[in-house]
């Protein structure tokens, strides 16, 4: 990859500052990590969100690919999930209801009939604890205990986000979580994509390829059937490089667009393996998603309907983003055939997810 800092002293390859405080008065922090090579990723304990994403483009010149705000306060009055850290569970659960080990939970519905991403103060809304790994290749990890019966869900957890930026220009995230009673985790990470620039308009001309033959059929709030349905014959087979405008209109929707968890074809794996790719061939950027999840929801920035202004004062329109959020299927606690999200006293969950950004 092309050097950002052609100057012959590099910055600290991790550095903080405060970014403003949370609603009660305590502080954030912003760490910022610059790898060898100068890209750079800005995280905030405040969601253990991703402020900040710059890649370079084909010709080396460096642009931030996350959409955000550039101060921390919209973050918890406004934002679809910008970037955050998300839990106790990723995605929808159907009417917020689960029962464990015949044990009911009742969680907030946050979204219509439905829970999504851990409740009204989800893990995106909450100050994590920061700690510096390493400074080459520069790492931070964020965790938190989230208490028994925060949002509902059962169990102290313990959970912790560890973000490496490597030298291979990959932004690896490393997912662990304990627990004391039998809970129920689904982690992820909610950064929305333009790899021409957030803010620089639609996503529609990036193309992507899912290694997925298979996905998770939903209803009209978005909640899976039930059904793990074959890709092939339908507008949601993405196995082979696709425009994406040329599929979003086929999908359906109501906003329209891909908001579908794909069902990954290497699962279960011991390393993390190639799940999904999107290519910008405007600025020549190219994403890879690796993950060792057993699904990956493709959401293409449906809601997203003009009314956020985003960093430098950009509005943010529908399809102006994407999401590949690597995860277990949505609504797994009420399907017994999807891969179990259980955590038990004495297991460890463990996970990791990695965006590899270079250019073609
Ligand atoms: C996820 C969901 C979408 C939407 C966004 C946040 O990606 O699948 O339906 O709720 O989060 O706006």
């Amino acid at each position: 990859m092309p050097k950002l800092h052609a100057q012959a002293a590099r910055p600290d390859s991790v550095t903080a500052k405060p970014f403003g405080k949370t609603a009660d008065g305590r502080t954030i922090q912003l760490y910022t990590l610059t790898n060898a090579s100068g890209m750079q990723v800005a995280l905030a304990t405040f969601g253990g969100t991703v402020i900040r994403l710059l890649t370079p483009d084909r010709a080396g010149h460096p642009g931030d690919v996350a959409l955000g705000f550039s101060t921390i306060e919209p973050y918890s009055t406004q934002s679809p999930y910008f970037g955050a850290l998300i839990g106790r569970y990723a995605n929808r659960i159907g009417k917020g209801r689960f029962t464990i080990d015949g044990k009911t939970c009742q969680l907030a519905k946050n979204n219509g009939p439905n829970s999504l991403h851990g409740g009204v103060m989800g893990f995106d809304k909450q100050l994590w604890t920061a700690e510096v790994l390493s400074q080459n290749p520069p790492a931070v990890r964020f965790s938190r205990l989230s208490p028994d019966g925060e949002e509902k869900f059962p169990g102290n957890l313990k959970v912790a986000a560890t973000y490496t930026l490597t030298n291979r220009d990959e932004l690896r995230i490393q997912y662990i979580a304990q627990t004391d009673k039998p809970t129920i985790v689904n982690l992820t990470n909610h950064t929305y994509f333009n790899l021409s620039g957030a803010g620089s308009g639609s996503i529609l001309g990036h193309q992507v390829r899912i290694h997925a033959s298979r996905f998770t059929p939903i209803g009209s709030t978005l909640i899976p059937t039930g059904e793990i349905k074959d890709v092939a014959g339908t507008p949601f087979d993405l196995r082979k490089w696709t425009t994406i405008g040329d599929k979003i209109r086929t999908v359906g929707g109501s906003p329209v667009g891909f908001d579908h968890n794909y069902v990954l074809n290497r699962y279960p794996v011991s390393r993390p393996a190639l799940a999904a790719e999107v290519w910008d061939p405007a600025s020549g950027r190219l994403l890879k998603v690796y993950t060792d999840q057993p699904g990956i929801q493709f959401y293409t920035g449906n809601f997203l309907d003009g009314t956020i202004k985003g960093k430098a004062g950009k509005v943010y329109r529908q399809h102006d983003a994407f999401c590949l959020e690597t995860q277990h299927f949505p609504d797994s606690p009420n399907h017994p055939n999807f891969p179990s999200t259980v955590l038990r006293p004495g297991e460890t969950f463990r996970s990791t997810t990695v965006y590899g950004f270079s250019v073609r």
